[in-house]
């Protein structure tokens, strides 16, 4: 019965994404431009987009302490594989007094615990297919004061999927304590659908449960007015000129004083922002087909 109830709502399973979309529409030669973050930053301002500043790159490990300088300037950062995705391996921290330095969940961290952990980043621990990688360190991004209410310690971030250049969906991602200061669902954010057209969210999505209302903070989640919602679409819609990946998962954050910035892309994105919309891609994707033929 659920095979044919998800089919009735378009909703887009793995297996037809990858073959109706990822394969005639991402050609391979293009995926490193995202699959390398170092790289899709780059490309992103080259095209003229804002994203999170680079302060520095950790190729080896006698560049190590180049992490400690960039702490002592700003006091916050973020330190992520470059060919991460899911959110594995992202540190966002904040440096204490006496070398110390805090995650957005309180633990804190020495010297050498960050420095064993980029040893495990540039190993590979954390990218595809296990390469060797690099620590991107970066500026943390400032949260709006909207969010507060309705996150827990971190950035919510805005998934919009772009497909041959046009927006089809969208989700904001909401930290959540379980979460870790980070936005991806399966660390335990919450997914909330977004009316394409106004920028305003519905309902949530949290672990394939329906929900209302943030579980940490207790706030609703739905009804909320995304600033520079225009803003975001255009730039989210700008990934296909900038890649040539017809089908992709833009995410965009905005930062208090420097608003929209692109996060990352991904050329394989997940298909639980349905859930968070309860509504399935299949239509929309068709839809813009037609326009096409
Ligand atoms: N520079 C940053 N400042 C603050 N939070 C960040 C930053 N970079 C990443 N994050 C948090 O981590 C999440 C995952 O980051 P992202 O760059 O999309 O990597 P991944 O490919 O692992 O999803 C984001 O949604 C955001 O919540
Ligand atoms: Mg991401």
């Amino acid at each position: 019965m659920w095979p044919n109830r998800l089919k009735k709502l378009g909703v887009l399973g793995i297996n037809k994404r990858n073959a109706m979309y990822l394969l005639p529409l991402n050609e391979r030669k293009y995926y490193p431009l995202v699959d390398d973050k170092l790289r899709t930053k780059k490309l992103a301002v080259k095209n003229g987009l804002n994203v999170p500043h680079l302060y520095t790159v950790i190729r080896y490990h006698h560049q190590m302490n180049e992490v400690f300088n960039v702490a002592d300037q700003y006091g916050q950062f973020v330190i992520k594989p470059s060919m991460g995705s899911g959110g594995e391996g992202i540190l966002v921290l904040e440096k204490q007094t006496q070398g110390k330095f805090a995650r957005a969940d309180g633990q804190i961290l020495s010297q050498e615990d960050i420095s064993y952990y980029i040893s495990g980043i540039l190993a590979g621990l954390y990218s595809l297919g296990g390469q060797e990688d690099k620590a991107l360190v970066e500026y943390k991004v400032q949260s709006l004061d909207i969010f507060d209410a309705i996150s827990y310690q971190g950035v919510p971030d805005v998934r919009i999927i772009v497909y041959k250049g046009v927006p089809v969906m969208a989700m904001l991602r909401l930290p959540t304590k379980e979460s870790n200061g980070k936005a991806n669902l399966h660390h335990g954010a919450i997914g909330a659908g977004i009316d394409l057209h106004e920028g305003i969210t519905l309902h949530g999505v949290h672990h394939d449960r329906f929900i209302t209302h943030h579980p940490d903070t207790g706030n609703c989640i739905e009804g909320i007015q995304i600033p520079y919602w225009k803003d975001i679409l255009k730039i989210s819609s700008r990934s296909y000129e900038m890649t040539r990946l017809g089908f992709v998962g833009v995410d965009v954050v905005i930062d208090r004083m420097k608003g929209p910035m692109i996060l990352e892309l991904n050329a394989r994105p997940g298909l639980s922002i349905q859930l968070a919309n309860r509504s399935g891609l299949s239509k929309r994707l068709e839809s813009i087909d037609s326009v096409d033929e």
